[in-house]
């Protein structure tokens, strides 16, 4: 496992996963997944498809059990779902019988909240993922985006600590996609959360992340985790052009390519600031 060492721990670790190993019958699912994350740090999770990645997730929330490890939150060792903590679905998972005010309300009402309240959360997130003038709509018709939105807002209104996204974008048309990857970061900006973003994309993993976890082929073990580097408030389109970017997804690209291979250093920003192509950093953290 190559661990670039730049990792600088501004902030304290809220989840530690321990060395978790997962079996379904005989089928060998997680191989010794050892991750921190720490507090407002965006945690992409990339791997192909039935590596685990899915399952990883429900182990970090509590719904499904591991076969070996320790997972603990806040330093606390816990395997019942976990209140603090709030998925977004790449199906959206919404109730389509109910209108976009209830469903993202409805983590509040089975909390008990006062209706009083529940409505001015939802006002507030409603806003916040721009569904104004929606809330009265089934699902059914809403375009994909807007479901999404409506399911990221729903995890917010619960105001968890931690929020899980299990491939939030994967269903969404490309041109949608890339919308939503800047809402979510600029919703992040307005409100900052720590986030396990799984995704099968690497462009998508080295934009949202801060740091990526490259898993490999079930069993899914970690090949390669590695910090962007690009910082916040981060223009994606200058990400997207600059040398740095390029060298990354190379690089994860022949991580993913070969499982097996011995993987070359990371690669480092280049410093180079000329050229339309360039690291500059002024252009990328706007
Ligand atoms: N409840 C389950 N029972 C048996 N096998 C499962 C179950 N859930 C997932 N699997 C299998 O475990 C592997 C990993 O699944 P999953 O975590 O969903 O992967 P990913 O999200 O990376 O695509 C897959 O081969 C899948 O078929
Ligand atoms: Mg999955």
């Amino acid at each position: 496992m190559a661990v670039q060492d730049n990792i600088n721990p501004k902030q304290g670790v809220i989840l530690r996963l321990k060395v978790i190993h997962k079996h379904y019958g005989s089928l060998h699912v997680l191989d010794g997944i050892d991750i921190e994350l720490r507090q407002q740090e965006i945690l992409t999770v990339l791997g192909p498809s039935g590596c685990g990645k899915t399952t990883l997730l429900r182990i970090v929330n509590g719904l499904i059990s591991y076969d070996q490890g320790e997972v603990l939150f806040k330093g606390e060792l816990d395997v019942k779902p976990r209140t603090e903590m709030a998925m977004v679905f790449q199906n959206f998972g919404l109730f389509p019988w109910k209108r976009l005010h209830q469903n993202i309300g409805y983590g509040l009402r089975i909390q008990r909240r006062s209706p009083a309240e529940i409505d001015k959360i939802v006002a507030h997130y409603i806003n916040l993922v721009g569904l104004n003038g929606f809330e009265d709509n089934f699902p059914a018709e809403l375009s994909g985006g807007m479901q999404q939105r409506a399911g990221l807002a729903r995890a917010l209104a619960a105001q968890p600590e931690l929020l899980l996204m299990d491939e939030p974008f994967g269903a969404l048309d490309a041109l949608t996609r890339e919308q939503l990857q800047d809402e979510l970061l600029k919703i992040n900006e307005a409100e900052p959360k720590t986030m396990i973003f799984i995704t099968h994309s690497i462009d998508e993993a080295l934009l949202l992340g801060d740091r990526v976890v490259l898993i490999t082929p079930r069993p899914g073990r970690i090949r390669l985790q590695l910090e962007t580097g690009f910082g916040r408030g981060r223009n994606l389109e200058a990400i997207r052009g600059s040398v740095h970017f390029q060298a990354l997804r190379h690089y994860l690209w022949e991580a993913l390519r070969n499982p097996n291979a011995e993987l070359g250093p990371i690669p480092q920003f280049s410093g180079n600031l000329e050229g339309p192509n360039s690291d500059d950093l002024r252009a990328i953290r706007k």
